[in-house]
């Protein structure tokens, strides 16, 4: 993709499309404003007539305007303009790239970028319109046979600015978004591939991709016996009921010398049918997005490296399946983890933070400045906060304020939730040093405070993205989420925002 960015006004342009605005009660967006004047009050016009709606996200396409260098112009409702905050900007931009993704508009100016919004700045509004359109455009035909319905050849995104000043840090914004964009269709991909496909090894194969792609970053893999010699029995056990490989996927990006690396670890379970303590049926295949921790991270790295960011940052990747089988983990087992302390196993389906406790107990050999587990770890955090916030818990607020507030920044936000030793005890054992889970109650917290025993002395927070990884229903598939957040992170940690 291409990016420009334009001072020209919105009649002035020479371009295949333009996006401009308008809001209700007939009050027009800057650019619509334009429009209206190049055109003799055409856009006025229109609404007095009914011809177009000023509620959010309602789009109207004009073709060739008299007076105005744009082939068409994309007329779209930014409703109350009281109300017209980031989401309803991303809604716009969205409606607008809807209305005409069936064409064959190669290149597109998006003209809201000009309109207020609140709390935000040029870089933003940049970098949120571009992460829409790639939200918008992306789509996922991979499995499907036969001739491949061609997408929208846009190749070439602009973006209006309100002063030349502005150029630079929009550009940036721009550069930015095209890495998360990148990012995100790589999470998203990974998330919809199907668990006969995204196994461990293909996980792994495409961790070392990503290294033979990009300087500075480098994979390695290990497999089930060196995974053994480091004492990961807590990981193995989980991979016990099946023949398909585990690994251990280990990457490294140096942008700096003389830093301690954040270190990102990312759940990756390529299918969990919850082993002995099997799931139940329905809605069993979503299990497969059990792994979008993995690719979250995996995304997060490969925007860094995009980036080239003056940064360390490390990934960790425990990677297996939970199927059961004569060979599975029996619930009432007790394993030895890496760090030495043992649990027993009372729910196999909670496998997740079997297979983390070791990668962050592994992840203390970088001496991390900041480890960050990323996890599809617990139903009952979809129950706490749907699919519209991740869950962050930490053992150091600073931490926990920091990711809420890049969360908020990047548009892709979290929620923090307490964590404490009176959920802690719930852990307790009668047979080893504790259990694997909990009571039903609070149980995402729980989850992570079975982490917390893993990463005492460490500055570490734990991202439950059970709700927002993926989307159910009709419009099942992967959300990319949490990259902008984690990328908003390591932006910040580079000092690479505006
Ligand atoms: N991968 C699941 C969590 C999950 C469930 C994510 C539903 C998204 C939707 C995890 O491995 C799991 O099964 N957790 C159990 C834990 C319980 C046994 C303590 C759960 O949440 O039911
Ligand atoms: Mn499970
Ligand atoms: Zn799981």
């Amino acid at each position: 993709m291409d990016y420009f960015t334009t001072t020209a006004g919105a009649g002035r342009l020479a371009s295949s499309c333009i996006i401009v605005g308008v809001y209700d009660r007939a009050k027009l967006g800057i650019a619509a404003e334009e429009i209206d004047t190049a055109t003799g009050g055409a856009i006025a016009e229109m609404i007095r007539e009914g011809d177009v709606s000023t509620h959010l996200g309602h789009c109207a396409v004009l073709q060739n305007p008299d007076g105005v260098k744009a082939k068409r112009v994309v007329l779209v409702g930014l409703g109350n303009p009281a109300n017209f905050g980031v989401r309803q900007y991303r809604k716009a931009v969205a409606a607008a790239i809807n209305a005409v993704r069936h064409t064959k508009i190669k290149d597109i100016a998006n003209y809201l970028a000009l309109e207020n919004v609140d709390g935000t700045s040029p870089y933003y509004l940049a970098r949120y319109a571009v992460e829409t359109i790639g939200n918008v455009l992306y789509k996922f035909d991979e499995m499907k046979s036969g001739r491949k319905k061609r997408g929208m050849p846009l190749n070439k995104i602009g973006i209006a600015l309100g002063k030349r000043g502005d150029a630079k840090q929009v550009a940036l914004g721009c550069q930015h978004a095209d890495a998360i964009v990148t990012g995100m269709s790589l999470a998203k991909d990974l998330g919809n591939l199907p668990p006969n496909v995204c196994t461990p090894s293909y996980l792994a194969r495409t961790a070392q991709q990503l290294a033979k792609k990009h300087r500075n970053l480098e994979t390695r893999v290990l497999n089930e016996a060196e995974i053994k010699r480091l004492g990961m029995l807590s990981f193995l056990s989980v991979t016990n009921g099946t023949s398909e490989p585990a690994k251990l996927i280990v990457m490294k990006y140096k942008g700096t010398s003389n830093q301690k690396p954040a270190v990102l670890v990312g759940k990756g379970i390529t299918f969990d049918a919850g082993g002995i303590s099997l799931k139940p049926g329905p809605g069993m295949d979503e299990m497969k997005y059990d792994m979008c921790g993995a690719a979250s991270v995996l995304a997060t790295i490969a925007i860094v490296a995009q980036l080239k960011l003056p940064i360390n940052l490390n990934v960790v990747i425990p990677t297996c399946e939970n199927l059961p089988g004569s060979t599975a983990t029996r619930p009432g087992d007790i394993v030895k983890s890496m760090s030495g302390q043992t649990i027993e196993i009372l729910n196999t389906d909670a496998e997740g933070r079997l297979i983390l406790c070791d990668a962050l107990t592994y992840a203390r050999r970088f001496k991390p400045e900041t480890i960050i587990d990323v996890a599809t770890l617990t139903g009952a955090c979809v129950i706490a906060l749907g699919h519209h916030r991740t869950a962050i818990m930490s053992n150091d607020d600073s931490l926990s304020a920091e990711l809420n507030a890049d969360g908020i920044a990047a548009d892709d936000r979290g929620w923090p939730m307490p964590m404490a030793d009176e959920y802690e005890n719930e852990l307790k054992s009668n047979f080893a040093d504790f259990a694997n889970i909990g009571g039903r109650e609070g149980g995402a917290i729980t989850a992570a405070c079975f982490l917390g025993k893993f990463t005492k002395g460490l500055r570490w927070a734990h991202l439950d993205i059970a709700g927002t990884a993926w989307r159910s229903g009709g419009r099942k598939g992967g959300t990319g989420r949490p990259v902008p957040m984690l990328t908003e992170f390591m932006l910040r940690r580079a000092r690479a925002l505006p």
